[in-house]
């Protein structure tokens, strides 16, 4: 018997040994595919998607909430009715998306596993009893207004790839989650200088330069962030006994992602995108800062931003800023939505 049986939620998904360690199998099938691409599919049961969706799918649901209330923040979340989850396992990145944009009417629910697709239809219904759901890609001739892709860039082959970018040619609106590792990263960063000719950056850039990442240089850094996870992973027990089971530092929840929107009216290019998390030190604070001149590491002293330097260290607080700078050192750096 588990100390978190007894918790509030009685639907709530209570694994057994069996399960953490199923749980840390695909963990660790997920952490050796990253990039090498999977061939086989994984899922074996329904008890696969429960328990990924109680856990995994749930640390990349914040990873969405993250990412669109930066949208959110910069004014740039996109509108739709009709939506494409490519890849979409248990469903948590539409389900994340339809909760946060009004109007969507239409969910195409896609993966290589047809089980997938029926979890995630029916978590969704659960969720949103009116929204139609299509568990197959959309028809040519079907318009596709967002196509969401989430942890699924690494197990693609080439095949896999060019049907991602070809339905991303067909969206309005492009919008992918990934894991913040160095080679999902530049993967995705890969993929928005491909999609650059036919599409606007609505976020993390701050403008449509080439990725400085992709400059001499930078070879052993890329463009991350940090989200922050729901309150319950640092007071329930179930998420206690996650991390302790897998290793997991349930605080650090790193991601890399790219929202793109086909070319329309210009976006605003404005401010620097602050990347990673800042570095604190004594009095200062080192800030890597990516605009059109690429990406920096700026110096801010305390005695500059005193308020604000209270809050660096918090996950998702300071995501873009006006900023001026004199040398290395941000003179002024006032964070968008902040007076
Ligand atoms: C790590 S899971 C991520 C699931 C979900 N998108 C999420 O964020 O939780 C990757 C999913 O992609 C699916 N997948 C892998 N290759 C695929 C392909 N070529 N076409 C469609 N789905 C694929 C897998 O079956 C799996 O459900």
């Amino acid at each position: 018997m588990h100390d978190f049986e007894d918790e509030e939620d009685p639907a709530a998904v209570v694994p057994t040994g069996e399960d953490w360690d199923r749980l840390a199998e695909l963990r660790e099938l997920f952490l050796s595919s990253e990039g090498g691409f999977q061939t086989v599919g994984y899922w074996n049961s329904r008890r696969d998607f429960e328990l990924y969706d109680a856990t995994f799918a749930e640390r990349i649901g914040w990873k969405w909430d993250a990412v669109l209330a930066e949208l959110a923040q910069r004014g740039r979340l996109p509108a739709a009715t009709n939506v494409v989850d490519f890849g979409c396992g248990t469903g948590i990145a539409s389900r994340r998306f339809v909760a946060a944009i009004p109007g969507v009417k239409h969910v195409y629910l896609s993966d290589r596993s047809k089980q997938a697709t029926w979890f995630a239809r029916d978590a969704l219904k659960l969720q949103a009893p009116k929204l139609e759901l299509t568990l197959h890609l959309p028809r040519q001739e079907d318009p596709i207004d967002v196509l969401l892709a989430s942890h699924v860039l690494g197990e693609l082959d080439a095949e896999g790839r060019a049907e991602l970018t070809a339905l991303a040619r067909r969206a309005q609106f492009v919008l992918l989650v990934e894991p913040g590792s160095h080679l999902l990263s530049r993967t995705l960063g890969g993929l928005r200088e491909e999609l650059l000719d036919a599409f606007d950056v609505l976020a993390p850039c701050t403008h449509a330069a080439t990725c400085g990442m992709f400059a001499a240089g930078h070879d052993d850094d890329w463009c991350h962030f940090f989200a922050r996870p729901a309150p319950e992973a640092f007071t329930s027990a179930f998420w206690r006994h996650f991390s302790t089971r897998l290793g997991i530092d349930l605080r650090s929840l790193p991601y890399s992602f790219l929202a793109l929107r086909r070319k329309g009216e210009p976006l605003e290019t404005r401010g620097v995108r602050v990347l990673g998390r800042p570095r604190l030190l004594k009095g200062r604070a080192l800030l890597d800062c990516c605009d059109t001149t690429g990406v920096h590491a700026r110096t801010l002293f305390e005695r500059d931003a005193k308020k604000l330097f209270k809050r660096l260290d918090r996950s998702g607080e300071l995501l873009v800023a006006d900023a001026r700078v004199e040398g290395e050192r941000l003179v002024e750096f006032r964070p968008l939505g902040d007076a």
